[in-house]
């Protein structure tokens, strides 16, 4: 059983103190044009039709074996959705189209650099380009179905051709963030058990070409460490023809795909027929512990999943242009630019760069030179360009009909921003909220249908049916006024199957807090523990408020405070450390570093300066602490626990509370006075 968590951190007081907000309505132009405007949907998605109300989504697919059992609960709560069912992800998001689409462009990918040339990629490109690098995983890396890969690539578009062609041929991919150093992609390498790292030699970003083959350097050597040797690496070069990295390549590991790919040229692999329930892919995530974990997703269930909500939430159309400006290597990048547009057949666009590069109106010239008419990013990307770059919208010409907003909570004023300036007052706007465990959108309002509100996210997407129970498990409902446990009442087809390799985390992590009868073959036994705190309005929209467990998003991406406080362990001086959350502007909130040092070392800005980098070759500069306090010992409860609470508080520079029952609270007031020291 999971341990009952007592809510301790200061985190979902975030958005208690907004205001109920005012709604803001659709146009009516986008309205006539939306996919989904019949209300109807809802009922047809209510529990009462669970879960056959989800062949509505598997319907988008082609299917080479319809299924015969849509939810198959024998192995609760490790659902297995459309079992019986064939199909190929690779085949859904490509060969269906040719038909009709073949010279439709399904991907612009645009580089970072103004001088370089946006490239066009349309279906049949992707075709011949997915199926050739098919043949070369086959036949000269020897990978087949059900191996696992791992893919350490920057934003490009041989990233989802590499992707795709794994697809094809039932390989399950595991990419990982490229902005990750070579240790995180060791540790990913090492979990998977991947004898194959496909990476690329370089990539823009800020205007500088990084060398990007050096991670992968270190990964090989990490992971051989930790008892998993790679035996090839495939490099793609971000100018094929032209190695661009100054870190050699390795005799006999190392391969240059772009030469070898000509052995390939012209080859057609047929796709593997994929059970429904086959694994299509890992994406890893951090959680409580210090170790990530590998989430597992499924082929027919989440391609449905992806493909049903890009329709009716995304409301991506034939004739659109459309953006995510998220980065591939994490979960939205897979399912909502990769997965769910390609499967619609539409135009997705991939940019190689920053935002603000050369400047703050980047994004907008994209959106105007490309036509793009969806746009999809994070309140950091958005809070970013109201503070850089106010006005730089209005100096381009480009006309949004619907925005995305996704993973964290929206401030009401950032919100009204991003709609009356990057949405002109025009554009339809949906706040998402889901998790990598999901695999898709848990709550959003359906853009045709539903009013928005600044802040919130809106009720359950059809088919999801969330809760939020208080610590007993009593359910808050509507207007209740109070936050609780955000749960989800059933299963959904995007739902992850498993950790990889860890059934029982799985069920201890996701499901343990609120089910009472482990044994239960009954899926309304099982409420999905999403680990946010969130509070349910009057007219039934959620707001989430953040996450109740010891995770940290920073800039919209999970970060466990365990994962940092091991990696500053590293560090040789490290004695003891504690992460907390400080709330950032931009970010959203970032992690300070508490650090005690073993006896006998000084307290120097360099010790603090080798800890900082530590983090950043453990994990990456994502984890980059705001800054490293080197303290003469950590507040402690009596029996030895640190009070993260208590160095929270002082980093956001709120009331610490009663300290009387520490063993030592004399620290809090000395690491205070250092706090307020560093200010002056
Ligand atoms: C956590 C999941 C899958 C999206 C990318 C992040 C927070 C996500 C929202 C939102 C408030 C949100 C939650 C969630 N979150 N979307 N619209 N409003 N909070 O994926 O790294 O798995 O993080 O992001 O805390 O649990 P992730």
């Amino acid at each position: 059983m999971a341990e009952k968590k007592v809510v301790e951190t200061t985190e979902n007081e975030i958005a208690v103190h907004w205001q109920e907000e005012g709604l803001f309505y659709p146009s009516t132009k986008f309205i006539a044009q939306a996919n989904m405007t019949d209300e109807t949907i809802y009922d047809r998605f209510s529990l009462d039709n669970f879960p056959e109300c989800f062949k509505e989504y598997a319907d988008m697919l082609d299917w080479y074996k319809y299924w015969d059992t849509t939810l198959d609960t024998s192995d609760a709560p490790c659902w297995k959705w459309f079992v019986g069912g064939e199909l190929n992800v690779s085949y859904n998001c490509i060969d269906r189209h040719l038909e009709k689409n073949r010279n439709k462009t399904a991907i612009h990918f645009v580089p970072e650099l103004l001088e370089e040339k946006t490239e066009h990629i349309t279906y049949q490109e992707l075709y011949v380009r997915v199926n050739e690098f098919a043949a070369l995983l086959r036949d000269f890396a020897g990978l087949k179905r059900g191996d696992r890969v791992t893919i350490h690539m920057p934003m490009s578009a041989e990233l989802p051709i590499t992707m795709l062609a794994c697809a094809r041929l039932g390989v399950i991919h595991s990419v990982v963030f490229g902005g990750f150093s070579g240790k995180a992609c060791a540790d990913r390498i090492e979990d998977s058990n991947s004898r194959v790292l496909i990476t690329m030699d370089s990539y823009y970003r800020g205007g500088k070409l990084l060398d990007h083959k050096a991670n992968a350097d270190i990964s090989c050597e990490l992971a051989e460490e930790a008892g998993q040797k790679v035996d090839k690496v495939l490099v793609w070069e971000r100018y094929p023809g032209k190695y661009s990295s100054k870190t050699p390549m390795v005799d006999g590991r190392d391969y240059s795909v772009n030469t070898i790919l000509k052995d390939y040229y012209g080859k057609i692999i047929e796709p593997e027929r994929m059970k429904a329930e086959e694994p299509l892919f890992l994406m890893y995530t951090s959680g409580t512990t210090g170790k990530p974990k590998g989430c597992q997703h499924g082929t027919g269930g989440y391609l449905s999943y992806v493909t049903g909500t890009s329709k009716y939430v995304q409301d991506i159309q034939p004739e659109d242009v459309y953006w995510c400006a998220a980065d591939i290597g994490w979960i939205t990048g897979h399912s909502y630019i990769v997965y769910g547009p390609l499967s619609l057949g539409a135009s997705t666009v991939i940019y190689e760069g920053i935002p603000t590069y050369p400047d703050a109106g980047r994004c907008w010239k994209i959106s105007q030179d490309l036509g793009v008419n969806i746009f999809h990013t994070s309140p950091t990307a958005i809070r970013a360009l109201r503070k850089v770059g106010p006005d730089e919208p209005k100096k381009y010409d480009f006309e949004f009909k619907h925005m995305t907003t996704v993973g964290e909570p929206i401030e009401p004023e950032v919100w009204k921003w991003y709609q009356k300036e990057v949405g002109k007052g025009k554009a339809a706007i949906v706040d998402t909220y889901w998790q990598t465990e999901t695999g898709g959108f848990l709550c959003s309002t359906l853009p045709g249908l539903k009013p928005m509100k600044p802040g919130s996210c809106g009720p359950g997407v059809p088919g999801i049916h969330p809760i939020i129970f208080d610590e007993n498990g009593k359910e808050l409902g509507q207007g209740a006024g109070k936050a609780g446990n955000i749960c989800i009442q059933n299963p959904w087809p995007g739902i992850f199957q498993t950790i990889w390799g860890d059934r029982d985390r799985f069920v201890d992590t996701y499901f343990a807090r609120y089910n009472t009868k482990p044994d239960s073959k009954d899926w309304r036994d099982w409420p999905y523990l999403t680990g946010d705190a969130a509070v349910q309005a009057e007219d039934g929209y959620f707001r989430v408020l953040g996450r109740i467990d010891d995770v940290i998003n920073v800039s919209g991406h999970r970060l466990g405070t365990k994962e940092i406080e091991s990696a500053s362990l590293c560090a040789t001086e490290v004695a003891e450390a504690a992460v907390v959350p400080v709330k950032d502007d931009i970010k959203g909130h970032v992690p300070d570093l508490y650090i005690s040092l073993k006896p006998g070392i000084d307290i120097t800005d360099a010790v603090a300066k080798k800890i900082s980098d530590t983090v950043c070759d453990e994990i990456g500069k994502i984890a980059r602490p705001r800054k490293v306090w080197l303290v003469a010992d950590m507040p402690k409860t009596r029996s030895g626990k640190i009070m993260r609470r208590v160095l929270a508080s002082i980093s956001n520079e709120k009331d610490v509370g009663d300290v009387t029952t520490l063993v030592n609270p004399d620290i809090v007031k000395e690491i205070k006075q250092q706090y307020d020291n560093s200010k002056k």
